[in-house]
Formats: C-alpha cells, structure tokens, sequence
C-alpha cells in the first residue's frame, strides 16, 4: 500500500521485523497498538506473528482490519462478489454534498471561508456519492463489519491519491495538482492469507496498555510535535462517516480530544513512562528517531527504569511532506527492553 504517512514504517518493515524475530519466534502474538498505515503490523502478519493491531484514530484501525483480517476477499453477497463490489464502486453517482461544500474547490464551507481546494469539486462530489451509498448499505445489514471496513479502506486510499496536499491534510495546495485533476478510480485490493489469530482495537495505548497480554509489544508512537489528528482530519472523517464542523480555513474537525501527549515535549517522556507502565509483556520494541520529542539520553534513561535495553540503529530516507529528502539523512532507533 503505497501511502504517505508521516512515520509510515514501510520501508524499515524487513529491519524491523529482522530484529524482532532474533528475540520472540514466528508463532508468537505481538501487539502493534500505534499502528497508522497497519504496514508494520501486515509486515509482522506476513512473518507468522498473530498480530493486534489498534490507534487511538479511527481510519488506521479501518486499514488495520483491511490488511490483516481480510486474508481473502469476502463474499459480498450484496454484489455477487468482490470484483462486482468494486465495479458498484465505480459507479455510485456523485453528490454535491458534505465533501463537495467543504472540501471541493468549488464548494462554499458553511463558516463563510473560502473554498477549500482538497480536492476538485468532480472529485469531492464523488467521495460525496461513494460515503453516501456505503453508508446506506451498511445500515441497511448488506455489508458485514469486514466488507464495510474494507469498502471504508479503499474510499480511503483512492481518496489519498487524488488529495490535493503536499503531503499532510493540514493545508491544501494553491492550484490544484496533476494528481488532484486525475479521476478518483477504485482498484481492488490485494488479499494474503497470513497464518496468525489478528485483532484489531480502536483506542489510545494507555486505554488498551494494561489489557495487552501478548508475548511483546512493538510501539512507534510520534515523534514530532505533528498532531496525527489535525493532520489526517479528512482521513478520520471518510473512516467516521461523520459530518463534523469544518473550522477555520484549513476546515479541520475538532481533533484536541485525539490529541497525543507523545507530540508534546514536556509531556512525552511522562507519555513513555505511562506506556511502559501499564504495559507488563515480557518483550517491547519501541521504534523512536534521532530527532523525536524526547532526546536519545533521556529516552534511554526512561527505557532502563522497565528493563534491560538493546539499541538497534540503522540510516535511513524519511518521508518528508515537503518531499525533501537527503539520502540516508536519518537515524532510526529500534529500542528492545526486556522487562525485569
Ligand atoms: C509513527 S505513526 C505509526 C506509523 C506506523 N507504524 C506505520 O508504519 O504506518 C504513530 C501512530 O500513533 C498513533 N497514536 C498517537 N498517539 C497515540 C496513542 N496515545 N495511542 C494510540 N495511538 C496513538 C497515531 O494516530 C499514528 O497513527
């Protein structure tokens, strides 16, 4: 799944992983409960691991759900069949609804801004149409909880395509963008029978943290003071099926309750120390950067206090929204503690 997220761990899975197998076998259960784009936890899935995955956002647990607990593709027997699903997809009629008004670059956002240049008003009406008529369905008991999730991943993936962003969805482009100007399309998705019991969770670490009793835990929380919720608002409403407010010019819905207290400098450490608290599996690895919140001494210092601690270090490109990346400009960290 190509898919920019920032801190999307997709292209650090195998050292990830690698490092992981060195301590707890294929076989065993893992949680991965700050999942974002599900990459680390498919990644795990693929090796063998029964995987729980869980965020504290709404559209991470809908690819969650997608990537592990789809190993093939369900019946959808509204359609006749998944391909059918797909091709239904493909031709719900457009809406000049809540998207349109909001969103689209020639909408009206109701608190009197100026139109929203997300996406193009073509586009914004289909994913209006699209919301619409997968709601109806689902309401109406055609779709089960899986079929539902999966038609939600895939608004949201081919929504991503044609986002008329640099990036992020904190702000929109000035003029729209080739991308922004192609055609909202829907493909189908690709389905893998991993061996592993999955589950998926939605919820912040420090709810599910103390219930997790899996043989390790892999973190990847923030590391940058950029809210996951102000930044993917349009992400959260496509997976929600909301309608919230639009606020101010950027039309961002309330994301303050979603806050994460590991963006903040002066609250993260505390935020690792809650984690690792509540926690009490055997095994956890934390993936942390160079240049996260919390500096590397103090972070390593937290970290012994739980455990003893292995640091694995490897040079890599980050993802960066303003799409300037140096060549193996960064280090990333992948913390071990092993639980006294
Ligand atoms: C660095 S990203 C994870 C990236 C992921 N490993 C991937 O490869 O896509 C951090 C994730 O943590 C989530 N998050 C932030 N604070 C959280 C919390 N307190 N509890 C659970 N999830 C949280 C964010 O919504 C975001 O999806």
């Amino acid at each position: 799944m190509s898919f920019r997220y920032l801190g999307n761990k997709t292209k650090l899975t195998d050292w990830i992983i690698g490092e992981i197998s060195k301590v707890i076998p294929s076989g065993s259960s893992i949680a991965d409960p700050m999942c974002g784009t599900a990459s680390v936890s498919l990644a795990l899935a693929q090796a063998g691991y029964s995987v729980t995955a869980a965020d504290s956002l709404a559209f991470p647990v809908i690819h969650a759900r997608a990537r592990l607990l789809a190993k093939k593709p369900p019946a959808f027997k509204a359609f006749g069949g998944y391909d059918k699903a797909i091709t239904w997809l493909r031709s719900v009629p457009s809406k000049e609804g809540y998207f349109f008004k909001e969103f689209g670059d020639k909408g009206q956002p109701a608190n009197g801004r100026q139109p929203r240049l997300y996406f193009s008003a073509d586009n914004a009406a289909r994913i209006d149409g699209v919301r619409e008529a997968i709601r109806d369905l689902a309401r109406s008991g055609d779709l089960d909880e899986l079929e539902h999730s999966l038609m939600l991943h895939s608004l949201i993936l081919s929504t991503n395509k044609v986002a008329n962003i640099s990036g992020t969805y904190g702000y929109f482009l000035k003029e729209l963008s080739k991308n922004a100007q192609q055609t909202i399309t829907f493909e189908p998705l690709y389905f893998e029978e991993t061996p592993g019991n999955h589950s998926v969770m939605l919820g912040s670490i420090e709810k599910h943290a103390s219930s997790i009793s899996t043989d390790a835990v892999y973190l990847d929380p923030p590391y940058t003071k950029r809210q996951y919720a102000g930044n993917y608002h349009i992400l959260e409403t496509l997976a929600r099926e909301d309608e919230p407010i639009a606020e101010g010019d950027g039309g961002l819905r309330a994301w303050q309750e979603h806050a994460s207290d590991f963006c903040y400098r002066r609250f993260a450490g505390q935020a690792f120390r809650k984690t690792l608290e509540l926690l009490s599996v055997p095994h956890i690895f934390i993936s942390y950067s160079q240049d996260g919140q919390v500096h590397e001494d103090e972070l390593l210092a937290i970290l012994q206090d739980y455990g003893k601690v292995t640091v694995h270090e490897k040079f890599y490109n980050r993802y960066r929204s303003n799409k300037k990346v140096q060549a193996g400009n960064l280090l990333e960290r992948l913390y071990h503690v092993e639980r006294f």
